[in-house]
């Protein structure tokens, strides 16, 4: 792990390490045609922190968040800044047999909670403020599996970053200015084969995933395996981390199982150089074999600003579209806890 304290801003970073939760709503938009829509996409982004504070303020120990993440096509639109050095829109990945697709997305929620209704309640508020400003391009809701599984039954996050190294590989520093204190974000939905998943013998199955089943044990050799192909190490031999926070979804009446991935990082390379590794392989390696089960029917980045850049969202629309100075910060502003569950 690289030490990229020096790097880190005092900026303050949306809710990105939220902590897991056992709701949570994953909600992407498109802006529509109409000419204020990018006008009235800000003015919600400014008052985003005072409707999850309205929402969150009722049950504090639901810890409610929410991230907002702005796609590269309607950012300088919507934001009226110069785009992060490395916001750009999702590129399709054509594998050997399955491929990544890339869909439509301007505007990305990302909220959880532990009760569903939080996640509900402040999902339906954002929704009626944005209007006709948004079409919805997908709704997914996630909830908790278990011990953290996903709908494979494998124990899923647990080698997330912890403690300060959560913030040092999500959170851009004062290298890239457009985008210090921010985020990218990268989502998938999955569909899930579990017939031919279940169908697989869990010995299998563990070499696919890289770990144990039951008791979610790293496997000592396990060359090709969904842990290995998304294990990122740089020329310098660093390894490259990024912080999940997937969830299960599904409906078993219409045959509907899937996980929604979404990856937060400083650099969006590494997400897109493990989505490399997983679709195209890296010879001799070959694609993850996840994929035979698992199709992805999404794909999308975003840019999550700092709480800093969407709050003076709210001055510019009382100051004639200049974005004043703040005085104060509140911090805490979002409605959840600076630590993460393990
Ligand atoms: C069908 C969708 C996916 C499922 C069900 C899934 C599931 C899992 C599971 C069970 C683990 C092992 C436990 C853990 O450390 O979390 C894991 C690890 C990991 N996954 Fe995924 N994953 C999916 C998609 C992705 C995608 C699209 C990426 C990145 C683009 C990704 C990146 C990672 C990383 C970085 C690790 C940790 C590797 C390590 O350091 O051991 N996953 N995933």
């Amino acid at each position: 792990m690289t030490d990229n304290s020096g790097a880190r801003t005092p900026i303050q970073a949306q809710s990105v390490d939220a902590p897991l939760s056992r709701s949570a709503v994953f909600l992407t938009l498109a802006l529509s045609p109409h000419a204020d829509a990018p006008a009235r996409a800000r003015g919600l982004l400014g008052d985003l922190g005072g409707l999850v504070r309205a929402v969150g303020f009722r049950d504090l120990a639901q810890h409610l968040s929410c991230v907002v993440g702005i796609g590269a096509a309607q950012w300088e639109a919507i934001t009226g800044l110069p785009r992060p050095a490395q916001l750009h829109p999702f590129e399709e990945i054509v594998g050997t047999k399955h491929t990544a697709v890339a869909t439509a997305g301007d505007l990305f929620f990302h909220i959880r909670a532990e009760r569903d209704d939080m996640c509900f309640e402040l999902e339906r508020l954002i929704l009626d403020k944005l209007g006709d400003a948004v079409t919805v391009v997908d709704e997914t809701v996630g909830f908790r599996y278990f011990d953290a599984r996903d709908l494979l039954g494998f124990v899923d996050g647990t080698e997330n970053p912890t403690g300060a190294g959560m913030m040092e590989w999500t959170i851009v520093g004062d290298d890239d200015p457009a985008g210090a204190g921010g985020s990218y974000i990268v989502t998938q939905k999955y569909l899930h084969d579990l017939s031919a998943w279940n169908d697989i013998p869990i010995e299998t199955q563990q070499k696919i995933i890289g770990r144990t089943k039951v008791d979610n044990l790293e496997l000592d050799d396990a060359p090709g395996s969904h842990k290995d192909l998304a294990t990122i190490v740089d020329d310098d031999g660093v390894e490259h981390d990024i912080l999940r926070d997937n969830m299960p979804f599904g409906r078993p009446g219409h045959g509907e199982f899937g996980t929604y991935f979404i990856g937060y990082s400083k650099d969006v390379w590494v997400i897109e150089r493990m989505l490399q590794r997983m679709f195209r392989g890296d010879p001799p390696l070959g694609y993850d074999r996840i994929l035979d089960v698992s199709r992805a029917v999404t794909g999308a980045t975003f840019f999550a600003p700092s709480n800093d850049v969407l709050e003076s969202f709210g001055d510019r629309s009382s100051s004639g579209g200049r974005a004043r100075p703040r005085e104060t910060r509140r911090p805490g502003a979002w409605g959840h806890a600076p630590t993460r569950r393990p």
